[in-house]
């Protein structure tokens, strides 16, 4: 019998999620099967409006109406927690907000939607940990610190004063960083976390997210629609198109011997990014 450690982390079954609109019901996710081992990272790839993020907001319980998770398994095998079926949750289960930000953490693709405008950054961050976490503030004050310098600000004592104004798009998602990983999750979510940065940013962005994944030995749902992430990121890559996963493999395999034309087609948009990963 396998250990429940050779198990995967996250396994993700015919998961459906539609929204229901004046002009009908869109599918949005039509079926999606995946599962992530721990410690490695899957790259969920597609195009915009292919259903990635309706996919992510699944897994948290975060689809609201018109939107509604239809069927499908989401089972988290917590080191910590046990296993969780997350879709049979009650919304306002204390294990669901243990699950949030607690063993499972997401950067959202814009950082000011997980960072508030009118607090400073640090408490925010210093909030997440007292909200998971029992220790005293000054505690969790000090950690936010230390997070803050880990995740490369300068003077972090200082920035932890700061608003979310006063800082770069960049240092802004390096808070966004510290704040899903201050907790230590068993798997982060990253959803398109570079594609408001311009391309040196994001590479930096990309390197350090990878690093401190290493650290905390968590794995990465990567959600992006760009092969070039994928090949710098992932372990394994599931392409998904129109609600469906159409391809799924190694990144490796995948990039080298694309079986379906819908990945094919993707990465004939790519193609001096094709040629440096072949
Ligand atoms: N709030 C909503 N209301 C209606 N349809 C939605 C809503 N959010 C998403 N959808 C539908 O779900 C599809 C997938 O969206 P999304 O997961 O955000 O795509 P992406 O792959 O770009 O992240 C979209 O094409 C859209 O038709
Ligand atoms: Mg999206």
């Amino acid at each position: 019998m396998e250990s429940p450690a050779e198990l995967p982390l996250l396994e993700v079954e015919d998961l459906r999620t539609s929204f229901v609109t004046p002009d009908g019901t869109v599918p949005a996710v039509d079926g999606v099967t995946f599962a992530i081992s721990r410690g490695r990272t899957l790259a969920l790839v597609g195009e915009s409006g292919s259903g990635k993020s309706v996919t992510a907001y699944s897994l948290l319980r975060l689809i609201q109406p018109p939107g509604r998770i239809l069927g499908g398994k989401i089972l988290l095998r917590s080191a910590r927690a046990g296993a969780i079926d997350l879709g049979q949750l009650d919304e306002r289960s204390e294990l669901l907000y243990r699950v949030r930000g607690g063993l499972i953490s997401m950067i959202f693709q814009e950082p000011m939607t997980a960072l508030s405008p009118v607090h400073a950054v640090g408490p925010q961050i210093a909030e997440a940990i007292l909200l998971h976490q029992h220790t005293s503030r000054s505690e969790a004050r000090r950690r936010t610190v230390e997070m803050l310098a880990r995740v490369g600000l300068d003077a972090p004592d200082r920035r932890f004063d700061q608003y979310p104004h006063e800082l770069s798009g960049g240092m802004r998602q390096r808070v966004v960083i510290a704040m899903a990983l201050v907790c230590r999750p068993e798997l982060l979510i990253a959803d398109e976390p570079t594609t408001a940065l311009d391309v040196t940013l994001q590479a930096q962005i990309l390197g350090l997210i990878r690093t401190l994944q290493r650290e905390i030995g968590c794995s990465v749902l990567l959600i992006t629609h760009d092969f070039g992430v994928v090949a710098q990121m992932a372990d394994d890559v599931a392409v998904m198109h129109h609600g469906r996963i159409v391809e799924r493999g190694p990144v490796r395999a995948v990039l080298q011997h694309p079986q379906h034309p819908y990945t094919r087609s993707l990465l004939e948009a790519l193609p001096s990014r094709r040629a440096r990963v072949a």
